[in-house]
């Protein structure tokens, strides 16, 4: 796991978006694993910037996204398929058919949970895995205590985790309770995986994540089992950090 320091959001998220570009641009067809929140809009900015400026061709580019809400129709402004048109696909030249969420909306969990992995399996994998990280140490919604053998999967939500994203709901109530997550087997087997945290408020989480044990109380120290696992902090979000 190697840590990369920047000094804020805006330099965390261009230094993502150089990488993920890199990415695009040494294999055209790549396959992105992508996640939503707001630590990656940055890094979605940066990408369209460069797409505008004709650095680089999402024509071919396939993309797997971590997990959406159990429940919440694919046309609600609140789920995760719509915070990825408005945030990103509108705006660049991927074709949508290559754009591949869980359907929270599915009738038989386990068909869809088994569709996705499939899917990701026949792809060859993920090229590159974007992550943030919750408050408690989650990467996408494989919240505490997850088996690290997990692939895609229905998760409830942890308390804090509801309460964290009901700053887009304007009701608490209105608010998820259970989310379609890859697992961690899925995100373990990206060739390379780049986690982004930024801000004070998720210091004590990445501090777990790089320097406490290997354990799945804290999902994101599984990432220090990785090859290939980077982690792009800015200044507060690594100010926790001993080394
Ligand atoms: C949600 C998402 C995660 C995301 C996390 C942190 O739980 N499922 O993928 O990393 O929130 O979100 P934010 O970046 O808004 O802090």
């Amino acid at each position: 796991m190697r840590i990369i320091k920047v000094k804020d959001y805006q330099g965390m998220s261009k230094k993502v978006a150089i990488i993920m570009a890199s990415q695009i641009n040494m294999k055209s067809d790549c396959v992105l694993g992508l996640a939503t929140g707001d630590t990656p809009l940055g890094m979605y900015n940066e990408l369209v910037y460069m797409y505008k400026e004709g650095l680089i061709d999402f024509k071919d580019v396939i993309t797997f996204n971590l997990d959406e809400y159990y429940g919440i129709p694919k046309d609600n402004s609140q789920s995760y398929k719509y915070y990825m048109n408005k945030n990103f696909f509108n705006h660049i030249n991927i074709d949508l058919e290559n754009t591949h969420i869980p359907n929270g909306m599915t009738d038989d969990i386990e068909e869809e949970c088994r569709r996705y992995d499939n899917l990701i399996k026949k792809m060859g994998n993920i090229d590159i895995q974007v992550l943030g990280i919750g408050r408690n140490g989650h990467i996408g919604f494989n919240e505490p205590d997850i088996q690290f053998e997990s692939c895609t999967h229905l998760v409830e939500l942890d308390e804090g985790t509801v309460k964290a994203n009901s700053r887009f709901f304007d009701n608490i109530e209105d608010v998820p309770k259970k989310a379609i997550s890859m697992g961690i087997k899925n995100i373990m087997h990206a060739k390379k995986i780049i986690l982004m945290a930024s801000g004070e408020e998720k210091a004590d989480a990445v501090k777990k994540a790089v320097e406490g044990s290997i354990s799945p109380e804290v999902p994101a120290s599984v990432l220090q089992l990785h090859p290939d696992a980077y982690l792009i902090l800015d200044e507060a979000a690594a100010s926790k950090l001993s080394k």
